[in-house]
Protein backbone atom coordinates (compact mmCIF):
# COMPACT_ATOMS: atom_id res chain seq x y z
CA UNK A 1 0.00 0.00 0.00
CA UNK A 2 1.81 3.16 -1.46
CA UNK A 3 1.15 6.36 0.60
CA UNK A 4 -0.69 8.64 -1.77
CA UNK A 5 -1.32 12.28 -1.78
CA UNK A 6 -4.25 13.96 -1.10
CA UNK A 7 -4.58 15.05 -4.78
CA UNK A 8 -4.07 11.97 -6.02
CA UNK A 9 -6.79 10.33 -3.56
CA UNK A 10 -9.34 12.80 -4.94
CA UNK A 11 -8.43 12.32 -7.91
CA UNK A 12 -8.79 8.57 -8.18
CA UNK A 13 -12.47 9.47 -7.74
CA UNK A 14 -12.96 5.93 -7.49
CA UNK A 15 -13.58 3.68 -3.92
CA UNK A 16 -10.64 1.90 -2.63
CA UNK A 17 -9.84 -0.74 -0.03
CA UNK A 18 -6.80 0.36 1.12
CA UNK A 19 -5.58 3.60 1.14
CA UNK A 20 -2.35 5.54 3.07
CA UNK A 21 -2.36 8.72 3.35
CA UNK A 22 -0.12 11.72 5.56
CA UNK A 23 -0.55 15.66 6.15
CA UNK A 24 -1.37 18.06 9.03
CA UNK A 25 -4.78 18.08 11.11
CA UNK A 26 -6.68 21.28 9.97
CA UNK A 27 -9.18 20.59 12.01
CA UNK A 28 -11.08 17.61 14.08
CA UNK A 29 -14.68 18.00 14.06
CA UNK A 30 -17.36 16.03 16.83
CA UNK A 31 -14.32 13.81 17.72
CA UNK A 32 -14.94 11.95 14.34
CA UNK A 33 -14.25 14.23 11.10
CA UNK A 34 -10.84 14.86 10.19
CA UNK A 35 -9.96 17.28 7.86
CA UNK A 36 -6.33 16.40 6.41
CA UNK A 37 -4.60 18.29 4.37
CA UNK A 38 -0.67 17.45 3.17
CA UNK A 39 -0.26 20.49 0.73
CA UNK A 40 -0.70 18.22 -2.30
CA UNK A 41 -4.06 20.61 -3.09
CA UNK A 42 -6.31 23.29 -1.55
CA UNK A 43 -8.75 20.59 -0.87
CA UNK A 44 -8.95 18.51 2.51
CA UNK A 45 -9.61 14.83 2.80
CA UNK A 46 -12.17 14.02 5.60
CA UNK A 47 -11.09 11.10 7.38
CA UNK A 48 -14.20 9.71 9.57
CA UNK A 49 -12.76 7.50 12.95
CA UNK A 50 -15.18 5.16 14.45
CA UNK A 51 -14.32 7.14 18.15
CA UNK A 52 -15.30 3.78 19.95
CA UNK A 53 -12.25 1.89 17.95
CA UNK A 54 -9.94 4.52 19.15
CA UNK A 55 -8.14 5.09 22.42
CA UNK A 56 -9.39 8.33 23.98
CA UNK A 57 -6.12 9.38 24.54
CA UNK A 58 -4.95 8.94 20.92
CA UNK A 59 -7.90 10.42 19.57
CA UNK A 60 -6.80 13.79 22.46
CA UNK A 61 -3.94 13.78 20.06
CA UNK A 62 -5.28 14.39 16.73
CA UNK A 63 -4.90 18.62 17.09
CA UNK A 64 -4.70 21.13 14.77
CA UNK A 65 -1.86 21.13 13.54
CA UNK A 66 -0.32 17.56 14.41
CA UNK A 67 0.89 15.51 11.58
CA UNK A 68 -0.53 12.29 10.87
CA UNK A 69 -0.81 9.01 9.36
CA UNK A 70 -4.04 7.33 8.48
CA UNK A 71 -5.09 4.18 6.74
CA UNK A 72 -8.54 2.92 5.80
CA UNK A 73 -10.82 2.58 2.84
CA UNK A 74 -11.66 5.29 0.82
CA UNK A 75 -15.37 5.31 0.32
CA UNK A 76 -18.36 7.76 -1.68
CA UNK A 77 -19.28 10.14 1.53
CA UNK A 78 -22.64 10.47 2.70
CA UNK A 79 -21.71 14.28 3.31
CA UNK A 80 -21.96 17.80 1.87
CA UNK A 81 -19.04 19.25 1.01
CA UNK A 82 -16.84 16.15 -0.50
CA UNK A 83 -17.68 13.41 -2.57
CA UNK A 84 -14.56 10.59 -1.04
CA UNK A 85 -13.66 10.33 2.31
CA UNK A 86 -11.69 8.36 4.08
CA UNK A 87 -13.09 5.90 6.99
CA UNK A 88 -10.12 5.11 8.79
CA UNK A 89 -8.74 1.82 9.78
CA UNK A 90 -5.65 3.06 11.57
CA UNK A 91 -4.40 6.21 12.85
CA UNK A 92 -0.71 7.23 14.07
CA UNK A 93 0.49 10.69 15.15
CA UNK A 94 3.68 11.27 13.72
CA UNK A 95 4.48 15.01 15.63
CA UNK A 96 2.32 16.02 18.00
CA UNK A 97 1.11 19.95 18.28
CA UNK A 98 0.12 21.86 21.09
CA UNK A 99 -2.88 23.30 19.80
CA UNK A 100 -2.89 26.23 22.72
CA UNK A 101 0.48 27.76 21.34
CA UNK A 102 0.21 26.78 17.46
CA UNK A 103 0.23 29.79 15.96
CA UNK A 104 -2.53 28.64 12.57
CA UNK A 105 -5.66 28.37 14.45
CA UNK A 106 -8.75 27.65 12.31
CA UNK A 107 -9.70 30.92 12.04
CA UNK A 108 -8.60 34.21 9.93
CA UNK A 109 -5.75 35.39 10.77
CA UNK A 110 -4.36 38.86 9.28
CA UNK A 111 -1.23 38.74 6.92
CA UNK A 112 0.41 40.83 8.86
CA UNK A 113 0.07 37.94 11.69
CA UNK A 114 0.89 35.55 9.04
CA UNK A 115 4.15 37.34 7.71
CA UNK A 116 5.56 37.23 11.30
CA UNK A 117 4.83 33.17 11.17
CA UNK A 118 6.59 32.47 7.43
CA UNK A 119 7.39 29.72 8.49
CA UNK A 120 4.19 28.02 9.27
CA UNK A 121 1.43 30.59 6.89
CA UNK A 122 1.53 28.01 4.07
CA UNK A 123 -0.43 25.80 6.39
CA UNK A 124 -3.13 28.29 5.42
CA UNK A 125 -5.56 27.57 2.10
CA UNK A 126 -4.58 31.46 1.51
CA UNK A 127 -0.62 31.08 1.42
CA UNK A 128 -0.96 27.35 0.00
CA UNK A 129 -2.95 28.42 -2.93
CA UNK A 130 -0.33 31.52 -3.44
CA UNK A 131 2.56 28.96 -3.60
CA UNK A 132 1.43 26.65 -5.37
CA UNK A 133 0.69 28.92 -8.33
CA UNK A 134 4.00 30.56 -7.81
CA UNK A 135 5.52 27.30 -8.34
CA UNK A 136 3.68 26.45 -11.20
CA UNK A 137 4.20 30.23 -12.94
CA UNK A 138 7.96 29.09 -12.79
CA UNK A 139 7.55 26.42 -14.30
CA UNK A 140 5.17 28.10 -17.22
CA UNK A 141 8.27 30.45 -17.52
CA UNK A 142 10.81 27.70 -18.23
CA UNK A 143 8.17 25.86 -20.26
CA UNK A 144 7.56 28.90 -22.47
CA UNK A 145 11.39 29.89 -23.25
CA UNK A 146 12.13 25.78 -24.34
CA UNK A 147 9.52 25.49 -26.02
CA UNK A 148 10.75 28.70 -28.32
CA UNK A 149 14.27 27.95 -28.37
CA UNK A 150 15.57 29.91 -25.91
CA UNK A 151 18.33 28.45 -23.78
CA UNK A 152 18.58 28.88 -20.20
CA UNK A 153 21.45 30.98 -18.77
CA UNK A 154 22.67 31.42 -15.18
CA UNK A 155 24.01 35.23 -14.89
CA UNK A 156 26.44 35.72 -11.66
CA UNK A 157 25.05 36.87 -8.62
CA UNK A 158 28.18 38.47 -7.34
CA UNK A 159 29.13 40.95 -9.40
CA UNK A 160 32.30 43.22 -10.45
CA UNK A 161 30.49 45.73 -11.93
CA UNK A 162 27.91 48.35 -10.50
CA UNK A 163 27.41 50.32 -13.87
CA UNK A 164 23.58 48.73 -14.78
CA UNK A 165 22.31 51.56 -13.32
CA UNK A 166 19.21 49.90 -11.63
CA UNK A 167 19.69 50.57 -8.08
CA UNK A 168 21.38 50.75 -5.27
CA UNK A 169 23.69 47.58 -4.55
CA UNK A 170 24.50 45.76 -1.29
CA UNK A 171 28.58 45.08 -0.75
CA UNK A 172 29.68 41.84 -0.66
CA UNK A 173 32.74 41.74 1.35
CA UNK A 174 34.97 39.75 3.78
CA UNK A 175 37.59 42.31 4.87
CA UNK A 176 37.66 43.04 8.74
CA UNK A 177 34.46 45.38 9.30
CA UNK A 178 36.06 47.69 11.69
CA UNK A 179 39.71 47.90 10.60
CA UNK A 180 39.56 47.80 6.98
CA UNK A 181 42.67 47.92 4.82
CA UNK A 182 43.02 51.27 3.71
CA UNK A 183 45.02 52.75 0.55
CA UNK A 184 47.76 55.64 0.95
CA UNK A 185 44.83 58.22 0.80
CA UNK A 186 42.32 56.70 3.36
CA UNK A 187 40.56 54.78 1.05
CA UNK A 188 39.52 51.06 1.70
CA UNK A 189 41.51 48.73 -0.34
CA UNK A 190 39.48 46.51 -2.30
CA UNK A 191 42.57 44.69 -3.69
CA UNK A 192 42.79 42.92 -0.12
CA UNK A 193 38.95 41.86 -0.81
CA UNK A 194 38.16 38.33 -1.76
CA UNK A 195 37.71 38.75 -5.06
CA UNK A 196 40.82 41.50 -5.81
CA UNK A 197 38.04 44.04 -6.20
CA UNK A 198 35.23 46.01 -4.78
CA UNK A 199 32.07 43.42 -5.72
CA UNK A 200 27.80 43.81 -5.31
CA UNK A 201 25.26 41.44 -5.35
CA UNK A 202 23.36 41.90 -8.86
CA UNK A 203 20.71 44.11 -9.44
CA UNK A 204 20.23 42.71 -13.02
CA UNK A 205 21.26 39.85 -15.43
CA UNK A 206 20.87 41.94 -18.22
CA UNK A 207 24.75 42.61 -19.41
CA UNK A 208 25.53 39.52 -18.73
CA UNK A 209 22.66 38.13 -20.86
CA UNK A 210 23.35 40.10 -23.58
CA UNK A 211 26.89 38.66 -24.20
CA UNK A 212 24.91 35.13 -23.84
CA UNK A 213 22.39 36.35 -26.60
CA UNK A 214 25.52 37.59 -28.97
CA UNK A 215 26.18 34.08 -29.21
CA UNK A 216 23.28 31.79 -28.51
CA UNK A 217 21.00 33.86 -30.19
CA UNK A 218 17.83 33.60 -27.85
CA UNK A 219 18.48 33.21 -23.96
CA UNK A 220 17.02 33.92 -21.04
CA UNK A 221 17.64 34.57 -17.19
CA UNK A 222 15.51 33.67 -14.22
CA UNK A 223 17.59 34.47 -10.98
CA UNK A 224 17.49 36.03 -7.73
CA UNK A 225 18.32 39.80 -7.64
CA UNK A 226 19.08 42.63 -5.20
CA UNK A 227 17.99 46.24 -4.65
CA UNK A 228 20.06 48.30 -1.78
CA UNK A 229 16.76 50.93 -1.81
CA UNK A 230 14.95 52.20 1.16
CA UNK A 231 11.68 51.57 -0.67
CA UNK A 232 9.01 50.11 1.46
CA UNK A 233 6.10 49.80 -0.83
CA UNK A 234 3.84 47.16 -1.47
CA UNK A 235 5.56 46.23 -4.49
CA UNK A 236 9.17 46.19 -3.90
CA UNK A 237 11.69 43.64 -2.56
CA UNK A 238 14.66 44.11 -1.42
CA UNK A 239 15.54 40.32 -3.00
CA UNK A 240 13.34 39.57 -5.68
CA UNK A 241 13.19 36.93 -8.91
CA UNK A 242 13.52 38.17 -12.23
CA UNK A 243 12.91 36.76 -15.44
CA UNK A 244 15.41 38.50 -18.43
CA UNK A 245 15.01 37.14 -21.99
CA UNK A 246 17.37 38.50 -24.54
CA UNK A 247 17.64 38.30 -28.31
CA UNK A 248 19.95 38.76 -30.87
CA UNK A 249 18.78 40.60 -34.20
CA UNK A 250 15.47 41.18 -32.25
CA UNK A 251 14.04 45.59 -32.25
CA UNK A 252 11.48 47.13 -30.32
CA UNK A 253 8.45 45.73 -32.07
CA UNK A 254 9.64 42.27 -31.59
CA UNK A 255 10.70 42.59 -27.70
CA UNK A 256 7.30 44.06 -27.49
CA UNK A 257 5.74 40.94 -29.41
CA UNK A 258 7.87 38.69 -27.16
CA UNK A 259 7.09 40.09 -23.89
CA UNK A 260 3.04 40.04 -24.89
CA UNK A 261 3.18 36.52 -26.08
CA UNK A 262 5.43 35.27 -23.10
CA UNK A 263 3.07 37.14 -20.41
CA UNK A 264 0.09 35.62 -21.89
CA UNK A 265 1.20 32.61 -22.64
CA UNK A 266 2.25 31.85 -18.68
CA UNK A 267 -1.08 33.31 -17.50
CA UNK A 268 -3.06 30.82 -19.96
CA UNK A 269 -0.84 28.29 -18.36
CA UNK A 270 -2.12 29.11 -15.10
CA UNK A 271 -5.74 29.24 -16.18
CA UNK A 272 -5.65 25.43 -17.69
CA UNK A 273 -3.58 23.89 -14.69
CA UNK A 274 -4.67 26.00 -11.45
CA UNK A 275 -8.02 25.97 -11.69
CA UNK A 276 -9.01 24.63 -7.96
CA UNK A 277 -6.16 27.29 -6.30
CA UNK A 278 -7.36 30.38 -8.67
CA UNK A 279 -11.39 29.60 -7.68
CA UNK A 280 -10.20 29.67 -3.96
CA UNK A 281 -8.19 32.80 -3.83
CA UNK A 282 -11.10 34.93 -6.39
CA UNK A 283 -13.51 33.79 -3.68
CA UNK A 284 -11.76 35.19 -1.11
CA UNK A 285 -11.21 38.19 -3.38
CA UNK A 286 -15.10 37.83 -3.32
CA UNK A 287 -15.48 38.28 0.02
CA UNK A 288 -12.64 40.46 0.92
CA UNK A 289 -14.73 43.06 -1.98
CA UNK A 290 -18.30 42.89 -0.05
CA UNK A 291 -16.84 45.04 3.11
CA UNK A 292 -15.53 47.20 0.78
CA UNK A 293 -17.75 50.57 -0.71
CA UNK A 294 -19.73 49.84 -3.78
CA UNK A 295 -17.81 52.05 -5.67
CA UNK A 296 -14.49 50.90 -5.13
CA UNK A 297 -15.31 47.33 -5.86
CA UNK A 298 -13.47 45.67 -9.06
CA UNK A 299 -15.66 44.97 -11.83
CA UNK A 300 -14.18 41.75 -12.83
CA UNK A 301 -13.59 38.99 -10.66
CA UNK A 302 -9.83 37.42 -10.55
CA UNK A 303 -10.37 34.85 -13.18
CA UNK A 304 -12.54 37.36 -15.75
CA UNK A 305 -9.28 39.49 -15.02
CA UNK A 306 -6.58 36.91 -15.84
CA UNK A 307 -8.73 36.08 -18.84
CA UNK A 308 -9.19 39.86 -19.46
CA UNK A 309 -5.09 39.89 -20.19
CA UNK A 310 -5.00 36.87 -22.21
CA UNK A 311 -8.00 37.65 -24.67
CA UNK A 312 -6.74 41.26 -25.62
CA UNK A 313 -3.99 43.17 -27.01
CA UNK A 314 -2.22 45.01 -24.87
CA UNK A 315 -2.15 48.65 -26.37
CA UNK A 316 1.14 50.33 -27.44
CA UNK A 317 1.75 54.01 -26.61
CA UNK A 318 4.63 56.19 -27.33
CA UNK A 319 5.43 58.36 -24.22
CA UNK A 320 4.96 61.23 -26.37
CA UNK A 321 1.40 60.23 -26.65
CA UNK A 322 1.14 58.99 -23.01
CA UNK A 323 2.51 62.79 -21.90
CA UNK A 324 -0.62 64.18 -23.94
CA UNK A 325 -3.41 62.22 -22.33
CA UNK A 326 -1.84 62.50 -19.01
CA UNK A 327 -1.38 66.84 -19.68
CA UNK A 328 -5.02 66.57 -21.13
CA UNK A 329 -6.50 64.43 -18.19
CA UNK A 330 -8.83 65.31 -15.48
CA UNK A 331 -6.97 64.88 -12.26
CA UNK A 332 -3.90 66.09 -13.72
CA UNK A 333 -6.05 69.48 -14.46
CA UNK A 334 -7.93 69.37 -11.15
CA UNK A 335 -4.28 68.82 -9.84
CA UNK A 336 -5.35 65.57 -8.33
CA UNK A 337 -1.96 64.32 -8.87
CA UNK A 338 0.72 63.92 -6.11
CA UNK A 339 2.88 64.93 -8.96
CA UNK A 340 1.50 67.42 -11.80
CA UNK A 341 2.56 66.40 -15.80
CA UNK A 342 3.74 70.10 -17.07
CA UNK A 343 5.39 68.85 -19.66
CA UNK A 344 7.42 66.16 -21.93
CA UNK A 345 10.26 64.68 -20.40
CA UNK A 346 9.03 64.07 -16.75
CA UNK A 347 9.41 60.79 -15.38
CA UNK A 348 6.41 59.16 -15.05
CA UNK A 349 4.79 57.91 -11.06
CA UNK A 350 2.82 54.67 -10.53
CA UNK A 351 0.05 57.24 -10.18
CA UNK A 352 0.39 58.53 -13.34
CA UNK A 353 1.36 55.20 -14.70
CA UNK A 354 -2.21 53.51 -13.20
CA UNK A 355 -4.15 56.31 -14.79
CA UNK A 356 -3.70 55.35 -18.13
CA UNK A 357 -4.10 51.13 -17.46
CA UNK A 358 -6.78 51.15 -15.01
CA UNK A 359 -8.88 54.59 -16.24
CA UNK A 360 -8.17 55.59 -19.56
CA UNK A 361 -7.04 52.23 -21.56
CA UNK A 362 -8.43 49.84 -19.41
CA UNK A 363 -6.13 46.99 -20.32
CA UNK A 364 -2.66 46.27 -19.90
CA UNK A 365 -0.30 49.36 -21.75
CA UNK A 366 3.10 49.13 -23.13
CA UNK A 367 4.58 52.45 -23.35
CA UNK A 368 7.61 52.74 -25.65
CA UNK A 369 10.27 55.37 -26.71
CA UNK A 370 10.88 57.36 -23.15
CA UNK A 371 12.85 60.68 -23.09
CA UNK A 372 16.67 59.50 -23.20
CA UNK A 373 17.91 61.34 -20.10
CA UNK A 374 15.62 59.08 -17.82
CA UNK A 375 16.40 56.00 -18.92
CA UNK A 376 19.55 53.56 -18.52
CA UNK A 377 23.17 53.91 -20.75
CA UNK A 378 22.89 50.86 -22.47
CA UNK A 379 19.21 51.69 -24.19
CA UNK A 380 19.16 52.24 -28.26
CA UNK A 381 18.94 55.97 -29.16
CA UNK A 382 16.53 57.39 -31.77
CA UNK A 383 16.99 60.07 -33.93
CA UNK A 384 15.54 63.13 -32.63
CA UNK A 385 11.76 63.59 -33.41
CA UNK A 386 11.13 66.53 -35.11
CA UNK A 387 10.71 68.98 -32.16
CA UNK A 388 14.89 68.04 -31.87
CA UNK A 389 13.81 65.81 -28.36
CA UNK A 390 15.92 62.78 -27.13
CA UNK A 391 14.46 59.37 -27.17
CA UNK A 392 15.58 55.88 -26.57
CA UNK A 393 14.02 52.93 -27.74
CA UNK A 394 12.89 51.55 -24.23
CA UNK A 395 9.58 49.90 -23.48
CA UNK A 396 7.57 49.51 -19.83
CA UNK A 397 4.44 47.13 -20.08
CA UNK A 398 2.64 48.36 -17.11
CA UNK A 399 -0.53 46.08 -15.60
CA UNK A 400 -3.28 47.41 -13.86
CA UNK A 401 -3.46 47.08 -10.07
CA UNK A 402 0.47 46.68 -10.72
CA UNK A 403 1.60 49.32 -12.26
CA UNK A 404 5.04 48.37 -13.74
CA UNK A 405 5.29 44.78 -14.58
CA UNK A 406 8.23 44.45 -17.12
CA UNK A 407 10.74 47.13 -18.25
CA UNK A 408 13.05 46.89 -20.91
CA UNK A 409 14.73 48.38 -24.67
CA UNK A 410 16.29 47.77 -27.91
CA UNK A 411 20.08 47.89 -27.20
CA UNK A 412 22.52 50.42 -28.12
CA UNK A 413 24.51 48.18 -30.66
CA UNK A 414 26.82 51.15 -31.91
CA UNK A 415 30.07 51.35 -30.25
CA UNK A 416 30.77 55.24 -30.64
CA UNK A 417 27.50 55.92 -29.29
CA UNK A 418 27.25 53.69 -26.57
CA UNK A 419 31.12 55.45 -25.53
CA UNK A 420 29.82 58.69 -25.64
CA UNK A 421 26.84 58.14 -23.60
CA UNK A 422 28.92 56.25 -20.92
CA UNK A 423 31.64 59.38 -21.20
CA UNK A 424 28.87 61.78 -20.52
CA UNK A 425 27.05 59.85 -17.13
CA UNK A 426 30.56 58.97 -16.19
CA UNK A 427 30.45 55.20 -16.76
CA UNK A 428 33.87 53.70 -16.47
CA UNK A 429 35.08 52.05 -19.99
CA UNK A 430 37.72 49.98 -17.98
CA UNK A 431 35.16 48.32 -15.87
CA UNK A 432 32.34 47.34 -18.54
CA UNK A 433 35.24 46.36 -21.49
CA UNK A 434 34.01 43.06 -22.34
CA UNK A 435 30.40 44.95 -22.47
CA UNK A 436 31.71 47.22 -24.90
CA UNK A 437 33.73 44.21 -27.12
CA UNK A 438 30.26 43.21 -27.92
CA UNK A 439 29.88 46.28 -30.06
CA UNK A 440 33.72 45.64 -31.51
CA UNK A 441 32.61 41.92 -32.50
CA UNK A 442 29.77 41.42 -34.65
CA UNK A 443 27.50 44.05 -33.21
CA UNK A 444 23.61 43.59 -33.86
CA UNK A 445 20.73 44.77 -32.98
CA UNK A 446 19.13 43.13 -29.99
CA UNK A 447 16.49 43.58 -27.24
CA UNK A 448 15.00 41.98 -23.85
CA UNK A 449 13.29 43.04 -21.23
CA UNK A 450 13.00 42.30 -17.41
CA UNK A 451 10.07 41.10 -15.60
CA UNK A 452 9.43 41.00 -11.96
CA UNK A 453 8.35 37.70 -11.37
CA UNK A 454 6.43 38.87 -7.52
CA UNK A 455 4.41 41.22 -9.48
CA UNK A 456 3.46 38.59 -12.08
CA UNK A 457 2.64 36.21 -8.76
CA UNK A 458 0.62 39.23 -7.59
CA UNK A 459 -1.27 39.68 -10.54
CA UNK A 460 -1.76 35.91 -11.06
CA UNK A 461 -3.23 35.73 -6.60
CA UNK A 462 -4.79 39.20 -6.38
CA UNK A 463 -2.49 39.76 -3.96
CA UNK A 464 -2.18 43.48 -2.46
CA UNK A 465 1.26 42.90 -0.60
CA UNK A 466 4.39 41.71 -2.81
CA UNK A 467 5.56 40.32 0.49
CA UNK A 468 2.69 37.66 0.59
CA UNK A 469 3.86 36.27 -2.49
CA UNK A 470 7.73 35.35 -1.48
CA UNK A 471 8.37 32.31 1.01
CA UNK A 472 10.57 34.94 3.06
CA UNK A 473 10.37 38.52 1.85
CA UNK A 474 13.28 40.70 2.60
CA UNK A 475 12.65 43.99 3.25
CA UNK A 476 14.00 47.28 4.68
CA UNK A 477 14.71 46.48 8.36
CA UNK A 478 13.35 43.12 7.67
CA UNK A 479 15.52 39.53 7.31
CA UNK A 480 13.90 36.88 9.21
CA UNK A 481 14.03 33.21 8.81
O1 LIG B 1 12.90 48.03 -14.66
P1 LIG B 1 14.04 47.25 -14.08
O2 LIG B 1 14.89 47.91 -13.08
O3 LIG B 1 14.87 46.74 -15.33
C1 LIG B 1 16.08 46.11 -15.33
O4 LIG B 1 16.67 45.74 -14.35
C2 LIG B 1 16.57 45.76 -16.72
N1 LIG B 1 17.99 45.44 -16.62
C3 LIG B 1 15.75 44.62 -17.26
C4 LIG B 1 16.16 44.17 -18.63
O5 LIG B 1 15.99 44.90 -19.58
N2 LIG B 1 16.70 42.97 -18.76
O6 LIG B 1 13.45 45.91 -13.44
C5 LIG B 1 12.68 45.01 -14.21
C6 LIG B 1 11.42 44.62 -13.48
C7 LIG B 1 10.48 45.76 -13.18
O7 LIG B 1 9.66 46.04 -14.27
C8 LIG B 1 9.69 45.22 -12.02
O8 LIG B 1 8.66 44.33 -12.45
C9 LIG B 1 10.71 44.39 -11.28
O9 LIG B 1 11.74 44.09 -12.20
N3 LIG B 1 11.29 45.11 -10.13
C10 LIG B 1 11.03 44.80 -8.85
N4 LIG B 1 10.24 43.88 -8.30
C11 LIG B 1 10.20 43.82 -6.96
N5 LIG B 1 10.92 44.62 -6.13
C12 LIG B 1 11.73 45.57 -6.64
N6 LIG B 1 12.45 46.35 -5.84
C13 LIG B 1 11.81 45.69 -8.07
N7 LIG B 1 12.51 46.49 -8.90
C14 LIG B 1 12.17 46.12 -10.15
MG1 LIG C 1 11.95 49.78 -14.82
Amino acid sequence: MTTKTVAELLAQNVTTQDVTVKGWVRTFRANRFIALNDGSTINNIQCVVDFENFDEALLKRVTTGAAIHVTGELVESQGKGQSFEIVVKTLEILGDSDSESYPIQPKKHSFEFLRENAHLRTRTNTFSAIMRLRSSLSFAVHKYFNENGFYNMHTPIITGSDAEGAGEMFRVSTLDQKKPPLTEDGNIDHTKNFFGKDTNLTVSGQLEAETYAMSLGKVYTFGPTFRAENSNTSRHLSEFWMIEPEVAFMDLAGNMDLAEDFMKSVLSYILDNNQDDLEFLEKRLLDDEKTKPQLERSELSLIEKIKFVVDNNFKRVSYTEAIDILRNCKPNKKKKFKYIINEWGADLQSEHERFLVEKHFKCPVILFDYPANIKAFYMRLNEPDNEGRETVRAMDVLFPGIGEMAGGSQREERLDVLKEKMKALDISEEELWWYLDLRKYGSAVHSGFGLGFERLVMFVTGMGNIRDVIPYPRTPQNAEF
